[in-house]
């Protein structure tokens, strides 16, 4: 099970309302509006997607196309599980047209799903490449009234324009419930899909979510969590606004990127905010470490502890040399638990502000678990620094531009 541990000399400041905002926050996760915290009980929404599956199981290839929300958590998952069943996934999540070109190089069409996920279903990047898959398609010989036995769309359940195409064009549809944005959105369709594909057991993800939301709702252990983010607060009102996720795992590399857009997304308005930055260890250790151990004391570290890894390597050999040698009585899984507990070590001693987080391996429950228990702590920091965690008003400023230099080009 996941847990966490404050390694720093700066303790929280509780403020005197602690009970009357503990109460403030329960409530708001216990609203049906936060729907992202009540996915775990929500079996309509996969047993929808698992029908979907049924139909298009037999595809080899899984392109997955949407940007930001609708993208990292499919993709983190992706890529922390790996495909299990031989299906090759591609994820279109930009609008580089020879990474495109490469990706494609890579797929048979006619052998592809194409999941296109947009809530708003308007978003330029994800409508600029549907529309060029729509040609490769035609390009394969498929005619528009055959697109329902190659796409299948992810989006409001009402509004937009992908809902009123998938009409038109009698394609599967799955629904992002309105209430519940793109980056809280991975516990939906938008990362049932492909973890179904990828032979992900959903049902263990929901379970680890599931066991978080115990665990937060519980009075004891609820009230541990707020003063997790008491404390990170405190640590906001000192200047120490920057916050560096490092998992020890290569698998959860992209769960760093992840946190970084929810992070970013729903904490960065009105002049507040805490700037995400994305790590792992060990890799890290030989580049930005520097940094945080000895640059500017203006950080809170998440550092996650794979306790199991599935696989291992022994290190012993007869190679002459000290490094080697020293070396030899251990596995590599060894050599990563030393790495991990002396970089704790030396960044306590530096007087750095560390959360050591542990899960047991990286496996769907613990990515569950993540999952949730990083949504959740994103809420309450948003509460507690008083900013609205679902908006994201200042990405409207670039599209506007962007969408007015487009008509006047054309
Ligand atoms: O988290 C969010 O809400 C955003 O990052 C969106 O996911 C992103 O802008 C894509 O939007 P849409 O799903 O409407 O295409």
């Amino acid at each position: 099970m996941l847990n966490w541990n404050i390694l720093s000399h700066e303790e929280a400041k509780i403020s005197p309302d602690f009970e009357k905002t503990l109460k403030i926050y329960h409530d708001t996760l216990s609203s049906p509006d936060t729907g992202f915290f009540h996915l775990p009980q929500n079996k309509d929404l996969l047993n929808e997607t698992k029908a979907v599956y049924e139909k298009m199981k037999h595809k080899n290839y899984f392109i997955h196309v949407g940007i930001g929300g609708s993208a990292l958590g499919p993709d983190m998952f992706l890529k922390a599980l790996g495909s299990k069943k031989g299906v090759e996934f591609i994820f279109v999540n930009n609008i580089d047209p020879d990474d495109l070109h490469r990706q494609l190089s890579k797929v048979k069409i006619k052998d592809a799903l194409i999941y296109i996920v947009s809530k708003s279903g308007t978003t330029a990047e994800t409508v600029a490449a549907m529309s060029i898959l729509a040609g490769e398609l035609n390009k394969a010989g498929v005619t528009e009234d055959q697109y329902q036995d190659y796409f299948v769309f992810c989006t409001d359940p009402v509004k937009g324009d992908l809902r009123k195409i998938s009409s038109q064009w009698s394609v599967q549809t799955l629904s992002v419930p309105a209430n519940i944005g793109g980056r809280f959105s991975v516990l939906t369709p938008v990362g049932f899909l492909p973890m179904l594909f990828a032979g992900i057991d959903v049902e263990k993800v929901l379970n680890g979510a599931a066991q978080i939301q115990k665990k937060l709702t519980d009075p004891n252990e609820g009230k541990d969590f707020f003063r997790l983010a008491c404390w990170i607060k405190t640590l906001h009102d000192k200047g120490i606004n920057q916050t560096v996720m490092m998992p020890y795992s290569s698998l959860l590399k992209e769960f760093s990127a992840w946190f970084v857009q929810l992070w970013a997304e729903s904490l960065g308005k009105d002049g507040k905010g805490l700037t995400p930055i994305p790590a792992y260890g060990a890799t890290d250790q030989h580049s930005q470490i520097q940094l945080f151990m000895e640059g500017p004391n203006d950080k809170t570290l998440f550092l996650i502890e794979v306790e199991n890894f599935s696989q291992d390597f022994s290190l012993k050999n007869t190679i002459s040399g000290e490094a080697f040698q020293m070396l030899s009585p251990f596995n590599l899984s060894t050599l990563m638990k030393a790495e991990f507990e002396g970089t704790l070590a030396a960044l306590k001693e530096n007087q750095r502000h560390v959360v050591h987080l542990k899960i047991s391996s990286v496996n769907e429950e613990a990515l569950g678990q993540l999952v949730l228990f990083f949504e959740c702590l994103t809420v309450l920091i948003g509460r507690i620094i008083k900013v609205d965690p679902f908006n994201q008003p200042g990405v409207e400023g670039g599209k506007k531009y962007a969408n007015s230099w487009l008509k006047s080009h054309s």
